[in-house]
């Protein structure tokens, strides 16, 4: 999988793949990461990228042009399943999305700054509006790794024990069960007996049932769904 991040801040996004699984990911050739500076795009002297707004108030706007350019550069090399912007008024990431955007070869993200882009680079490209949840970052950098992280651990091959993403929180629509290494006894706690029991089957029902009474507790809206 390709994914071309577009951003003003290259910089901030340069150390979230360079470690762990997503490192790993990209040694195995699997995932590439392409970080594409928008002012190279830029065409005039200073290389600006943004600007007031029409109509007056605070915050600027990401200009159409930069970013027209550094699309039209990209859309001729090849051809893109998904052109994706970060903002906080897209549609919330679900691990769902998460899912589905891991199957596919090419993507671009853009990320957003101050008030966001103009309107119409979002009518004319954009294909995805993605919001990582209900709060206003400062830029769409953090979003985008956070997009990256979750897509990048879930494209086939990366993960060693490929079932492990199966029982993540919310792939079956459930939180995670408690879990427990060693020791047996830590500061009074004890490892609950039954998954020392080596009883496969009684420690996948005690799982489920620990899974639906944490579900029940702190996301009961899951179980509505
Ligand atoms: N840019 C700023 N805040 C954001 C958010 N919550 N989600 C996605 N992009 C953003």
């Amino acid at each position: 999988m390709r994914i071309d991040v577009i951003t003003v801040h290259p910089e901030l996004l340069a150390s979230p793949f360079s470690h762990s699984i997503l490192k790993r990911a990209r040694q195995k050739g699997l995932l590439e990461i392409n970080l594409i500076n928008l002012r190279d795009f830029a065409k005039n002297k200073h290389r600006t990228t943004d600007d007031y707004q029409y109509g007056g108030g605070a915050g600027m706007v990401m200009l159409c042009e930069p970013i027209a350019n550094c699309l039209d550069h990209l859309l001729s090399e090849r051809n893109y399943d998904e052109i994706i912007y970060m903002t906080p008024d897209g549609e919330t990431l679900q691990q769902q999305t998460v899912n589905q955007l891991s199957l596919k070869q090419n993507i671009i993200i853009l990320c957003g700054h101050y008030k966001g882009v103009d309107e119409r680079i979002r009518q004319l490209y954009i294909t995805k509006e993605i919001s990582i949840g209900d709060y206003v970052l400062s830029g769409g950098e953090l979003p985008a790794a956070v997009l990256i992280d979750a897509i990048g651990r879930l494209i086939p091959g990366v993960l060693n024990d490929e079932t492990s993403a199966l029982f993540d929180s919310f792939q079956d629509g459930l939180l995670s069960y408690p879990v427990y290494s060693r020791p047996e006894v830590f500061r009074g706690l004890k490892v609950p007996d039954v998954l020392l029991s080596g009883n496969e089957k009684l420690i996948r029902e005690w799982r489920y049932e620990k899974a639906l009474e944490r579900t029940r507790a702190r996301r009961p809206d899951l179980l509505k769904e």
